[in-house]
């Protein structure tokens, strides 16, 4: 929430700023509406309606009471029939209206929800896939789903009851005025005196306080979310005490805000409660005066009578009008949420794209920085891949290869310099395009919750059964579908099979070859495997690399051995680069890591040998 759209929560209804604040507010969320912008102000209506109507049954009462008083006893019982059924008719009428504003505004509110989803969506799929690094899936969710669904419940419950809040304390000043003004004006006091109360011990003190309130929510959802997925690693590693620390500290976090605003609260709501409470205090003893001054024992103790019926109504609506600018404040901030999710600058696309029809890769002068980061993690780097060749990226961990990587298809743009395919900037390439020329490959690849061969014509929807059967023999997958009860229309994940990260990897390998894409990037593809998988794995690297352009980054170094070119990356620059013969010819860095590597399997066989 910005400054100048704050209000305080209590500052009320008829403070110009929360007549801003509200128009900008609806004015956002109108967006969302489509042609059923005109079913808020009908809610509004209808709900205006149904308080004057629900009002109306205590002026019938107070008729009846006036009846009593001074018809004559034959007459009474049907003047007061009439008044009584008066009275239940604009009862039930009011319900009937508020029944009705609130379908009118469920029906506005439920397209706000649909649509806010809706473009979140759209929006999410235009980001970056570098975007999805820093918002995983679950706190993505979280945010649409619980923007949309705050401003759900301010659209839908709380907005019809605005037009109700404005009118009825102004319908009920109207009616006490009208009967006694002196009674009347006493009545007012102490309305006046707890709402500028209430305004003064308010007003700055609960500033800002929503946006910290909803950060701290937001966080402590996520960090629950964060907690129960790490459930299992925290087990494996018996760290219950240190990994709940960020979860607790998020709750304690939370805890603190909604006291310091609740003891905030403590005083103003006391005082404010006392007082408003206080005005039959006020008018009984007025009352007994006017009895004595004018000495029309029956009017006055009538209209008191009235004033104590209706002098509650300033109470609820006070109380309507606490909770409406609380539900604005959350549903605007909602909105502020839900844009800075999605207000990510999307990929930036040419308006008149190039087409490509070569296959290599060339890197000019590439400088990368992360979004926040304060160094850059790839730093003027210029290199060539001609077309059908393999380059391999090695290097120390953080060294900036997975990020090279992904700037081949765009997954970021670079900071400074181009990637090119086939000559033509990767920004100047149709996103689709791109994305059907470019394989990718990486550790983390998801399959998704559905069928093998759903997974698998992923890379290629429009693939023949026969394709789909290559492809599986391609990416030696055959035993994996053999193994499975319904062959390639097993399920996967949830209620269904579950499968080794070796044989993940091979599916997710047998996609990448159906989708035949001249350029083929891969990064750390047999990391997970064991020997046999690993073995299975490289089968299906050789079919998916035939004659392609290949970026690969293994931290295996004797799967990269014929690479037409080896660099070795440090600190986001190349340090050294050849073939593994040239390199090791060279005595530098590549050798050191060629030599510890070479002690590392010997390690491990010697291991497995004392294991057998
Ligand atoms: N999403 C990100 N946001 C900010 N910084 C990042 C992000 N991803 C990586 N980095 C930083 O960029 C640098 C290069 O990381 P990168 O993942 O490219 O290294 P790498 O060579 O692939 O390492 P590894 O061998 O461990 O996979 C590191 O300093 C890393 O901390
Ligand atoms: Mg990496």
């Amino acid at each position: 929430m910005n400054k100048n759209k704050q209000c305080s929560l209590l500052s009320g209804i008829n403070n110009p700023n929360f007549q801003i604040y509200i128009m900008g507010t609806l004015s956002r969320l109108q967006v969302y509406m489509g042609r059923r912008k005109v079913l808020l102000p009908v809610a509004m209506v209808l709900s205006a309606m149904s308080a004057l109507a629900g009002m109306l049954p205590y002026i019938f009462i107070w008729l009846i009471v006036k009846a009593l008083f001074t018809v004559g006893e034959a007459d009474a019982s049907g003047v007061i029939r009439t008044y009584a059924w008066w009275a239940v008719g604009t009862a039930v009428g009011g319900i009937f209206l508020y029944f009705l504003a609130l379908m009118s505004s469920h029906l506005a509110a439920f397209r706000v929800e649909a649509n806010l989803r809706r473009e979140a969506m759209r929006r999410i799929i235009r980001m970056p896939l570098g975007f999805f690094d820093g918002n995983t899936n679950g706190r993505i969710r979280k945010i649409i789903d619980d923007n949309a669904s705050i401003t759900h419940t301010f659209l839908a419950h709380q907005l019809p009851d605005l037009a109700a809040t404005v009118l009825m304390p102004l319908f009920t000043i109207g009616l006490i005025l009208a009967f006694d003004w002196r009674l009347g004006l006493v009545c007012l006091i102490p309305v006046v005196v707890s709402m500028v109360l209430m305004q003064t011990m308010m007003t700055g003190k609960s500033r800002a306080f929503m946006q910290d309130y909803m950060t701290s929510l937001e966080e402590m959802n996520t960090e629950a979310v964060e907690y129960v997925r790490g459930i299992p690693v925290v087990k494996v590693f018996q760290q219950t005490i240190f990994s709940f620390k960020n979860f607790h500290k998020s709750i304690m976090n939370y805890k603190k805000m909604v006291s310091m605003h609740t003891g905030l609260w403590e005083k103003p709501m006391s005082a404010y409660s006392v007082i408003i409470n206080a005005f039959v205090f006020l008018i009984a003893p007025v009352a007994i005066l006017l009895i004595e001054y004018s000495g029309d024992y029956a009017s006055v103790l009538l209209n008191f009578f009235l004033y104590v019926l209706l002098t509650p109504v300033f109470s609820i609506c006070i109380m309507r009008s606490m909770y409406l600018s609380q539900a604005l404040g959350q549903a605007s901030e909602a909105i502020d949420r839900f844009d800075r999710l999605t207000s990510y600058e999307g990929l930036q696309v040419d308006s008149s794209p190039q087409s490509v029809n070569a296959y290599g890769i060339t890197f000019d002068k590439v400088v990368f920085r992360y979004p926040g980061a304060t160094q850059n993690a790839i730093d003027g780097l210029s290199f060539s891949i001609p077309a059908g060749k393999t380059v391999a990226l090695v290097g120390a961990s953080g060294s900036g290869k997975t990020t090279i990587a992904r700037l081949v298809p765009r997954f970021w743009d670079t900071t400074e310099g181009r990637v090119m395919l086939g000559g033509v900037d990767v920004r100047r390439i149709a996103p689709e395009e791109l994305m059907n020329k470019v394989s990718f490959v990486f550790q983390n690849t998801r399959l998704f919750k559905t069928s093998l061969l759903e997974n698998i014509r992923y890379g290629n929807p429009e693939a023949t059964p026969e394709e789909v059967e290559r492809v599986v023999d391609q990416a030696q997958c055959r035993d994996i579908i053999n193994k499975q009860p319904a062959g390639l229309n097993t399920l996967l994940g949830t209620e269904g099979t579950y499968l080794s990260g070796g044989e993940q990897q091979r599916i997710v390998l047998a996609r990448a070859i159906l989708k035949n894409a001249p350029v083929v990037v891969l990064d750390e593809a047999t990391a997970f495997a064991d020997p046999e998988n690993e073995h299975l794995i490289h089968q299906a690297l050789k079919e998916l690399t035939k004659d392609k352009t290949v970026m690969m980054i293994a931290h295996r170094l004797t799967s990269i051995t014929d690479a037409d070119l080896i660099l070795v990356i440090e600190k986001g620059k190349i340090a050294e680069q050849g073939t593994h013969d040239e390199l090791l010819e060279k005595k530098g860095i590549y050798l050191t890591m060629w030599n510890e590597y070479q002690q590392s399997i010997a390690w491990t066989i010697r291991k497995e040998a004392k294991h057998a």
